[in-house]
């Protein structure tokens, strides 16, 4: 076993072409029982269901080095269960959850030189996804999927690392009410696709969406859900239907509440009363929490007073608390970490 010559400590958040992927068919009512292969391309029908009409849905999840040189993965079970209901709303079949977790060992086992070094920044992110494969051209699901797993090493999703950043309020939706926002489904993410280029060509690092109904209260950005801290550090979260069910969010929720004993609440959050907050993050698996320094909301700048410049305490300490965890030297709640072996 050697690692590879990669720079772990100065790769993105992209794409590295590993060494094997997982691949299980569904075809006649039943899923095949799926392989490890070297072939990292997807050949399909030109009509596939995904290609006409975005019948696609995915998950992401990380495996660590721990400090004692394990390689462990985080809550695997709770992407397995997401990527379920997702398929459900989806109409598609479900992968089982047992096997969507073995699945998760196999590759992470296949590909462990590009797991990167414990004290490298790095982790080895971790993408099952799966779409309808047969032709279908009437509007209606596939017959057929194809359920895959690969991987590849990042590093921090933001550039700057835990430099706060600076988000704008978004005058485009991502999600309605009772449609898709709750499920990690591509389309959700092509929805967004204008917003965070535009984001971007206006120097901001990524959006705020409100409530596509009112346009009063805070959802959440592309990619990650919102904490804030409030000046008695209070951990405000909120609460909507039309978000995604960030295990990032809710794993720190579980940190703040019993490990650093702080009170925690899911509610609706008012776009006018974020000014109230002192410190923002953004949380997810690629994000894992972000500070947030100002929110720029159609030229008005909302800075959050404990974490404009630097990352704030609060946020830092449930950073710190998560990674440390994830990395092992912090013992980690019944169920949360998975040694792959
Ligand atoms: N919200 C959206 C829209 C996301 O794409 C993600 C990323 O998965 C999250 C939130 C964070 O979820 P998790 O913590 O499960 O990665
Ligand atoms: C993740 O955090 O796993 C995501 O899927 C976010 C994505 C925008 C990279």
């Amino acid at each position: 076993m050697a690692k590879k010559d990669i720079d772990w400590g100065n790769i993105g958040f992209g794409y590295i072409k590993t060494d094997k992927r997982f691949v299980s068919n569904f075809k006649d009512g039943a899923w095949d029982e799926g392989a490890l292969i070297s072939d990292d391309t997807v050949t399909i029908s030109e009509c596939a269901c995904v290609l006409q009409y975005a019948q696609t849905i995915f998950e992401g999840l990380k495996a660590y080095t721990t400090e004692d040189g394990h390689v462990v993965c985080f809550r695997p079970d709770l992407n397995a269960k997401r990527m379920a209901d997702s398929a459900e709303r989806l109409e598609m079949p479900q992968f089982p959850e047992d096997r969507f977790v073995d699945a998760i060992h196999q590759v992470v086992k296949a590909n462990i030189d590009f797991v990167p070094p414990y004290g490298s920044g790095a982790t080895l992110y971790i993408r099952p996804y799966m779409f309808g494969s047969n032709a279908v051209i009437g509007v209606k699901p596939a017959q057929e999927y194809q359920f895959r797993v690969f991987c590849t090493p990042v590093g921090p999703y933001f550039k700057g690392g835990v430099k706060p950043i600076t988000i704008r309020v978004s005058d485009f939706d991502r999600a309605a009410p009772h449609g898709t926002g709750h499920i990690k489904a591509g389309l959700n993410y092509a929805m967004s696709l204008h917003a965070i280029v535009d984001a971007h060509g206006q120097g901001f690092d990524e959006n705020m969406y409100l409530d596509a109904a009112t346009r009063t209260k805070v959802e959440e950005t592309g990619g990650a859900n919102f904490l804030f801290v409030t000046k008695d550090k209070k951990i405000v979260t909120p609460k909507s239907n039309s978000i995604l069910p960030s295990i990032t969010r809710r794993s720190l929720m579980t940190v703040a509440k019993d490990y650093l004993g702080l009170e925690v609440e899911e509610r609706e959050v008012f776009f006018d009363e974020i000014g109230d907050f002192v410190e923002c993050g953004l949380c997810g698996t690629a994000a894992v929490i972000s500070p947030v320094g100002c929110v720029n909301d159609h030229g008005k700048e909302i800075f959050f007073e404990n974490g404009k410049d630097e990352m704030g305490p609060v946020i830092t300490e449930l950073r710190e608390t998560l990674t440390g965890i994830q990395m092992g030297h912090i013992k980690a709640p019944e169920g949360w970490i998975e040694v792959i072996e």
